[in-house]
């Protein structure tokens, strides 16, 4: 019988360890049996290539309108013909996006309402709501040590102050909406083999 398939989405603040995450729960669940499709927004397509270049610093934009971008890019993310998500999971494809909405509700509600945000995604969460959103949850003043001993320049948000505001931000997320998703929160301050543990307990069992 095939696999049931997956759409995992990993979220965290910047340097939490997602990618690092993404990447470990992708080569488990595919030594599984999943033909496992990695991903991440902001996407390499287009109006990515652009919120790319504003995060860099490159382009000055309104925190508004950077929101309608982020909600751009992810509905082409959903939808676009070739790597698209829905064609994804259609085609058997386990799909691990590294950040989808919960990025968007975290991260633009430190300058506009909770409610917008949530409200203008509400199209993305009908079209595809994920199995599970899993946060790695790690202190915000080591993210922030990680960063900068990973790169030479900080991005857009990549600052204690409002890093701390977006962790909040997601947790508020979290208990707002926690009737309708499925949100694991798991601690990330812990070696990446001990958080890839906890992230595999968790999602196997939506596959057992
Ligand atoms: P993100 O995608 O959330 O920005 P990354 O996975 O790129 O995070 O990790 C950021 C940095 O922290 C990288 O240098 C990575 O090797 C390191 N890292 C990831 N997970 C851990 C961990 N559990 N403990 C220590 N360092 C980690
Ligand atoms: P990402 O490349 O995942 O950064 P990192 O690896 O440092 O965590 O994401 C880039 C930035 O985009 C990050 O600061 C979060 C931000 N972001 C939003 O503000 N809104 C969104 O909807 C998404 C998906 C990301």
């Amino acid at each position: 019988m095939p696999k049931q398939n997956l759409f995992i989405a990993i979220e965290g603040t910047d340097g939490s360890g997602k990618s690092t995450q993404a990447k470990l729960l992708a080569e488990r669940l595919t030594r599984d049996g999943h033909n496992v499709h990695t991903t991440f927004e902001p996407t390499d397509r287009s109006i990515g290539k652009l919120l790319r270049r504003i995060l860099k610093g490159e382009l000055v934009v309104d925190q508004k309108a950077i929101a309608g971008l982020f909600l751009a890019d992810r509905l082409d993310h959903l939808l676009n013909e070739e790597t698209g998500l829905v064609k994804k999971l259609a085609d058997g494809y386990s799909v691990i996006c590294d950040r989808y909405y919960f990025s968007s509700y975290a991260y633009h509600s430190v300058y506009m309402d909770m409610d917008w945000v949530i409200d203008c995604n509400s199209m993305c969460a009908d079209i595809l709501r994920p199995d599970l959103n899993v946060f790695i949850d790690v202190p915000v003043e080591v993210c922030i040590a990680r960063i900068q001993s990973n790169r030479a320049s900080a991005e857009l948000y990549e600052t204690g102050e409002i890093l701390n505001k977006v962790r909040n931000n997601y947790l508020a997320a979290f208990d707002r909406l926690k009737g309708v998703e499925q949100i694991a929160v798991i601690d990330g301050n812990r070696s990446m083999n001990e958080v890839a543990e906890e992230v595999w307990s968790t999602v196997g069992k939506l596959v057992q």
